[in-house]
């Protein structure tokens, strides 16, 4: 019988679990109780009280604002949130059949030369919390034109007198939205802002760790984001839940997608093995936006694949997977859900960013070498 990886070598972990990668202020994920703090504050309170501007806010100045401080915070943001002309022609240059995702990548890959600190040293503080409000403003304006653009629609210009959450939902339906909308959205902007040292955080953190800029660091962010394993998981819960269609088919489909070891999309979770509490509050409100549209069927077929993936793999749903049926009611196309899962994170990216480059160390990991060696070199007319 062959050896087991872990057998031949007990002090490697695949996937880096439970690896300690670095010492961070930022947000306390607390497996236990299930619960998420940023920089103290329960995500919770934040979520129901606060704004996705507030918990911006603090990820980035350590601190919640004061009345004023929120109200200067929003007032750079409005201007901030312009975006460059050139920004939306390249985006218009693309295949029709772009992934938002890649319009969102390229979007902040060729925003880093226009933004006014372009050159300042990439561990200059002060010039990086001013790079990430630009960065963290431009989101929601750069994903609502996105989608604009690819509909064969001209961008339109930002309302300065919306926040984040608005500004995404104006630009993207070309109407000013219901308050409602507007709350939810806001909500789970707030929830999915920060979440420790998840693969895309990480990925951010290793590439400014080289000196490198926050919008490089944000570039890697996103791409490792798009995957299914991550961000992406809200698109691919979503056909999931649509594959389905009724709840009367829901016990069928998940009795025959555990017999044949499918991953449902929106379940599990690297740190939270007791239930991700984000997901909880998502389910409460994807549910009350049901039981208002009059469409219950959705919390319907996600009761049933709970109830059986917790009985059958004690496997509880993450956030992506009420957030992704929340988002359906609310109107927005499935494959907005990953890029707005960016306008939020931003918030957490850059805030890991500036950590980093605050008090850098390269982050350069190492591998176990498990290959063939001292071959002896055949010259090639030789082989
Ligand atoms: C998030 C995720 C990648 C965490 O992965 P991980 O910590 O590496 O855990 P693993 O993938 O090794 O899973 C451990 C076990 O649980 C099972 N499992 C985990 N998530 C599962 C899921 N969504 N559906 C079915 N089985 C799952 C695995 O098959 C594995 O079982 P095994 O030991 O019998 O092989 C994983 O749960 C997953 O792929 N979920 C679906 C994608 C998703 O929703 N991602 C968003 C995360 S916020």
């Amino acid at each position: 019988m062959s050896e087991s990886i872990a057998d031949k070598y007990p002090n490697y972990s695949p996937g880096l679990e439970g690896v300690i990668a670095g010492i961070s202020a930022i947000s306390d994920i607390d497996s236990d109780r299930s619960s998420l703090q940023y920089r103290g504050y329960d995500v919770h309170d934040l979520a129901e009280n606060g704004s996705y501007e507030e918990c911006a806010y603090l990820l980035l100045h350590k601190k919640l604002p004061s009345v004023s401080e929120l109200a200067e915070f929003k007032s750079v943001i409005a201007v901030e949130r312009e975006v460059p002309s050139y920004i939306f022609e390249i985006l218009a240059a693309m295949p029709k059949n772009t992934h938002p995702m890649d319009l969102v990548r390229t979007a902040y890959s060729a925003l880093a030369p226009s933004d006014p600190d372009y050159t300042k040293p990439s561990t200059d503080h002060d010039a990086n919390i001013r790079k990430a409000v630009r960065i963290v403003a431009k989101a929601s304006t750069i994903v609502g034109n996105a989608h604009r653009i690819r509909n064969g629609l001209a961008p339109l210009k930002p309302n300065p007198n919306h926040g984040i959450a608005e500004n995404f939902l104006a630009l993207f339906s070309g109407k000013d939205p219901e308050p409602k909308t507007v709350q939810v959205m806001d909500a789970s902007l707030c929830l999915y802002a920060e979440h420790g040292f998840n693969a895309s955080t990480f990925a951010n953190r290793v590439t400014v760790a080289t000196l490198s800029d926050l919008y490089s660091g944000v570039v890697s962010g996103i791409g490792t984001l798009r995957g299914p394993l991550h961000g992406g998981a809200n698109e691919e819960a979503m056909h999931m839940i649509l594959e389905i269609g009724e709840p009367s088919n829901a016990q069928a489909w998940i009795d025959d997608a555990l017999a044949t070891k499918k991953k449902i999309m929106g379940f599990g979770h690297r740190e939270y093995k007791k239930g991700d509490s984000r997901a909880f509050y998502m389910t409460k409100v994807a549910k009350e936006l049901g039981v208002e549209a009059g469409i219950t069927k959705y919390g319907e077929i996600a009761d049933i694949l709970e109830k059986t993936m917790l009985e059958r793999k004690n496997i509880y749903p993450n956030v992506d997977f009420p957030s992704a049926y929340a988002y359906y009611l609310l109107g927005i196309p499935i494959d907005l859900y990953t890029p707005l899962f960016v306008v939020a994170r931003l918030a957490g990216y850059t805030a890991h960013a500036i950590e980093q480059l605050d008090n850098n160390r390269l982050i350069r990991p190492t591998a176990i070498y498990d290959g063939l060696r001292n071959l002896e070199y055949v010259p090639i007319s030789q082989r």
